[in-house]
């Protein structure tokens, strides 16, 4: 397939609807996990231009950073810290609408203010978290949640991963 993104205009709704095809064609015939984190959060940066995307993954007893797009993050994460590492202790997703109000938040960078992070969950285990960070306040709400939940849906995971 062509690696071209069609970018949409139109609600939010909208926009994930015309971009989940495209991912799972982007992502659909490729086995390697990295390759294919690395396309949904360029896709995702590229449709809704959110300051951070990106994926950390459990490794040991801690969060690692993964593919991600935006500015320079911190590379490890432990259990219960931040939002990340709450969505990870909670087996959950987290909505911050306002990243100042939550307590321990992490800030990787001073211009986030809102944030969503999903789990990656397979068999019960959490495997990583999805991080989306906004420059506005309440970016993010559960329709990102219910198209960002199919979008993760779509990984396709080996067993050695
Ligand atoms: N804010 C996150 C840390 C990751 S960065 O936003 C990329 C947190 O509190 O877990």
């Amino acid at each position: 397939m062509s690696e071209d993104l069609t970018i949409i205009k139109g609600t939010k709704a909208e926009q994930y609807r015309a971009l989940i095809p495209q991912i799972d064609a982007l992502i659909g015939g490729e086995p390697d996990l990295i390759a294919n984190l690395a396309n949904i959060v360029a896709a995702l940066r590229e449709q809704f231009g959110w300051l951070w995307v990106g994926f950390y993954l459990v490794k040991q007893d801690e969060l690692v950073l993964a593919p991600f797009q935006g500015p320079v993050a911190c590379t490890r994460i432990r259990k219960g810290r931040g939002v990340c590492g709450t969505a990870w202790q909670e087996m959950k997703a987290l909505i911050v609408p306002d990243v100042s109000a939550f307590p321990g938040h992490i800030a990787c960078s001073s211009l986030s203010r809102s944030e969503i992070v999903m789990p990656l969950i397979r068999e019960g285990k959490l495997l990583g978290v999805l991080d989306a960070d906004s420059s506005t306040l309440s970016a993010f709400d559960t329709v990102d949640q219910e198209y960002l939940s199919q979008i993760l849906s779509l990984i396709r995971l080996s067993k050695n991963v």
